[in-house]
């Protein structure tokens, strides 16, 4: 386990954006698992900028989410495509037919989760898989108590993520999604390099506990420090408390 000190977001965001272009700069064809929520937005702007500067290039590259909403098709404004083409698809050359999300309009959660499983391993495995983390510990959709050996799987989403997801559906609980589709802890630690963004005195607490406490399924991250080669790049603030 790595850990790279950030001052503040922007920080953490550039020391990150440098290990993905690293990655592809070393790699073209590399296969980058990506992640959404706010820990990875100012990444990914930080890489579209320098794709705009010539600097980095993404037309071999393919990318392969973590999770998506079973029952979202793509177009809503709430899925997780949605959200990767807007925060970084459309501003790069990815090639469409190269980017993957797990498939949430489809309904046969057994056939989704094998297929993507198996795209996953067409494509050569992930090289670099980026991830934010929970405050419970939870990477990907992968919340306490989840199995260490599962690929990717369908969960229900808990009651505090259904009440906390409320705001993005019109206040309605009765539209928002209860299942996603996520990639498991077993294909998560399959990657041949993790690299975690954390930041914010918020994410603090649950830092310490994932990366110095014991490995446990109760903190779904801590795994992580068994893995063969994890960064985690965490502002001052995520990093306060160890
Ligand atoms: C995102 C994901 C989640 C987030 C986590 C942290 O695809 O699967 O595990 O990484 O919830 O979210 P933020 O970054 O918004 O604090």
């Amino acid at each position: 386990m790595k850990i790279i000190r950030a001052k503040d977001y922007k920080d953490m965001s550039r020391k990150a954006a440098n290990i993905i272009s690293a990655q592809v700069i070393m790699k073209p064809h590399a296969v980058l698992g990506l992640a959404t929520g706010s820990s990875p937005v100012g990444t990914y702007s930080q890489l579209i900028d320098w794709y705009n500067k010539g600097d980095v290039d993404f037309s071999e590259v393919t990318t392969i989410n973590l999770d998506e909403y079973r029952g979202l098709p793509r177009e809503h404004d709430q899925s997780y495509w949605y959200f990767m083409h807007k925060n970084f698809f459309d501003s790069v050359n990815v090639q469409p037919d190269r980017i993957f999300v797990p498939d949430g309009s489809n309904p046969d959660a057994a056939e989704a989760c094998r297929e993507y499983d198996a795209i996953i391993q067409r494509a050569g495995g992930i090289d670099l898989q980026l991830l934010g983390i929970g405050h419970d510990g939870h990477i990907g959709f992968n919340e306490p108590g989840a199995a260490f050996e599962l690929g990717t799987h369908c969960v229900d989403l808990t009651k505090e993520t259904i009440e906390a997801n409320k705001r993005f559906f019109n206040n309605d609980e009765s539209l928002v999604p209860r299942q996603a589709y996520t990639m498991g802890i077993k294909t998560i630690m399959q990657a041949r390099k993790v690299l975690m963004v954390a930041s914010g005195a918020d994410k603090a607490q649950i830092i310490k506990k994932a990366f110095f406490g014991p490995v446990t399924p109760e903190v779904p991250a801590s795994i992580l420090q068994m893995h063969p080669d994890f960064v985690l790049v965490g502002d001052q603030d995520a990093l306060s408390l160890i």
